[in-house]
């Protein structure tokens, strides 16, 4: 299978489960978006939420930031969140795939990506391209989700994306790896 083939596939499922994804992941959601706040300071940033499915970070996010752009694959997912973006003046939604981002080089202050790599053929690539829209001193902040990858092949991943891993929080009361990186 192509690799947009896969995506394309993924993309569907999301899709076909738009309707339930809030009620089935808001709260394990919402403690890493905290774990990730209290570890990277997106004040007055401009910030990319990759894969940002219904947009359940925009509540967390539009507090702090000057500007949030929601972007995802799934057209049934960007609807949820573009209801969910009404409420806030400072969301912008985009769709495209993760590994082709629309976006000039050093854009943005900080890229988040949620649950996301597990869906991608090559994670660490896919890491290499939030890094190309990311400001020379922001921060690329991802999860990995622990069902898909083992310790060591996430850190393998972060290792060959080459940005510097500065702060990692491996919790059991979360069910993905939390890791931020600079350039
Ligand atoms: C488990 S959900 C996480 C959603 C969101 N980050 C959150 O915290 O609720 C994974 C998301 O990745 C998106 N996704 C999957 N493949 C993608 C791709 N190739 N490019 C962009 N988004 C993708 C899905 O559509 C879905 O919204």
């Amino acid at each position: 299978m192509t690799a947009w083939k896969a995506k394309r596939n993924i993309m569907k499922r999301y899709n076909i489960t738009a309707e339930m994804y809030d009620e089935r992941y808001f709260e394990e959601q919402n403690r890493k978006y905290q774990k990730a706040l209290e570890n990277v300071d997106v004040k007055g940033l401009g910030v990319l939420d990759v894969g940002c499915g219904s947009g359940l970070f925009f509540s967390y996010a539009t507090t702090q930031t000057a500007v949030v752009v929601g972007m995802d694959v799934s057209h049934g997912l960007l609807l949820k969140a573009k209801e969910r973006a009404e409420q806030f003046g400072n969301v912008f939604l985009v769709q495209a795939d993760a590994d082709h981002l629309p976006f000039r080089e050093n854009f943005f202050g900080a890229v988040f990506a949620f649950t996301m790599l597990q869906n991608m053929p090559k994670p660490a690539d896919t890491i290499a391209e939030l890094r190309r829209v990311v400001e020379t001193n922001g921060r690329v902040i991802v999860t990995g989700l622990k069902k898909a990858f083992t310790l060591s092949k996430f850190m393998d991943i972060l290792e060959d994306s080459k940005m510097q891993l500065t702060v990692f929080v491996d919790e059991n009361s979360l069910n993905c790896y939390v890791a931020v990186l600079a350039a």
